[in-house]
């Protein structure tokens, strides 16, 4: 491996490889560690890069001939300047082992092309809007909470988030401040957009897996509305396999239909990124 000095530290870094053929090579703007097994960071966008809110993207690093790329939920609102990715660190991960140590200036490629399901597009008119997330599967909301279209499209917007502990909300909790603040946004969101956020390993006021928060209606309870109804509610739903697998089937209980790009309909699902 060669070792040659990076150009922005004294510390000695692997040279970077050449940039394959399709590829954008972005400079990463910021990075923020939340606990030992997330951070987030922006990196800047390119001019020609165009993205619907709610969809993933594949990146990677320029460490290695054929780098290994993953597929990212973009966090940022399709209007931002910059692009920001929300993720987990896996010690043995093929990709987040490295990506955990990213700082300012450095390197991270991305593909041309952006897709996803979790878009407004895939989803018929309704009055509501749901988007409901565990872990790291609040990227895809992130950007859509932020966007103006999803209040041009929806009256009322939920956005429910489940974690381990306390401090794996901070992420969510940080943005949906933010959001009611927002000089930009915030008066279109102010008392339409309501965050539920709960835990399940840690003390919290609110705790429980959203399985059991919708089964036994806490979820429509705590936040005084009534129970999913397909002509009032659209659904998107982001977590792990297992998450997705027993969300959906409770959704769908409630008479919800999944809906795609091609046959936008009630209810639209994508798991969260790992490794
Ligand atoms: P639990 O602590 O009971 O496993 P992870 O970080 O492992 O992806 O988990 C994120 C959150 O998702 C945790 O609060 C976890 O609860 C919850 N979770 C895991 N599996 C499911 C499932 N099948 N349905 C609903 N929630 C789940």
């Amino acid at each position: 491996m060669n070792t040659a000095a990076h150009p922005d530290t004294s510390l000695a870094r692997p040279t970077e490889f050449p940039i394959p053929a399709g590829v954008h090579a972005e400079r990463v703007v910021s990075v923020k560690h939340y606990t030992d097994r997330l951070f987030s960071f922006r990196i800047t966008r390119p001019q020609s890069f165009r993205f619907r809110s709610g969809e993933f993207v594949m990146i990677g690093l320029p460490n290695a001939e054929k780098p290994v790329f993953r597929a990212y939920s973009i966090a940022s609102p399709a209007w931002d300047e910059e692009i920001e990715f929300y993720s987990i660190k896996v010690p043995d991960g093929p990709l987040t082992q490295h990506l955990q140590k990213i700082q300012p200036g450095d390197t991270v490629l991305m593909r041309q092309k952006s897709t996803g399901t979790l878009v407004l597009d895939a989803l018929t008119p309704a009055k509501r809007l749901w988007m409901i997330s565990t872990g790291t599967g609040i990227a895809p909301f992130a950007s859509l909470m932020r966007d103006p279209e999803t209040y041009e499209k929806f009256e009322q917007v939920f956005l429910t988030h489940t974690c381990r502990d306390v401090g794996e909300l901070v992420y969510g909790n940080d943005l949906a401040k933010g959001l009611i603040e927002d000089p930009l946004i915030g008066e279109l969101v102010d008392g339409r957009f309501r965050h539920h956020a709960t835990t399940t390993r840690e003390d919290h006021p609110r705790m429980g897996r959203i399985t059991t928060l919708i089964e036994n209606r806490a979820l429509f309870s705590d936040l005084g509305v009534e129970p999913f109804d397909p002509a009032v509610d659209r659904v998107m739903i982001c977590g792990s396999m297992d998450m997705i697998r027993d969300v959906k089937a409770l959704v769908e209980g409630f008479g919800l239909v999944e809906g795609s790009n091609n046959k936008p309909a009630e209810f639209v699902v994508e798991r969260a990124f790992v490794g």
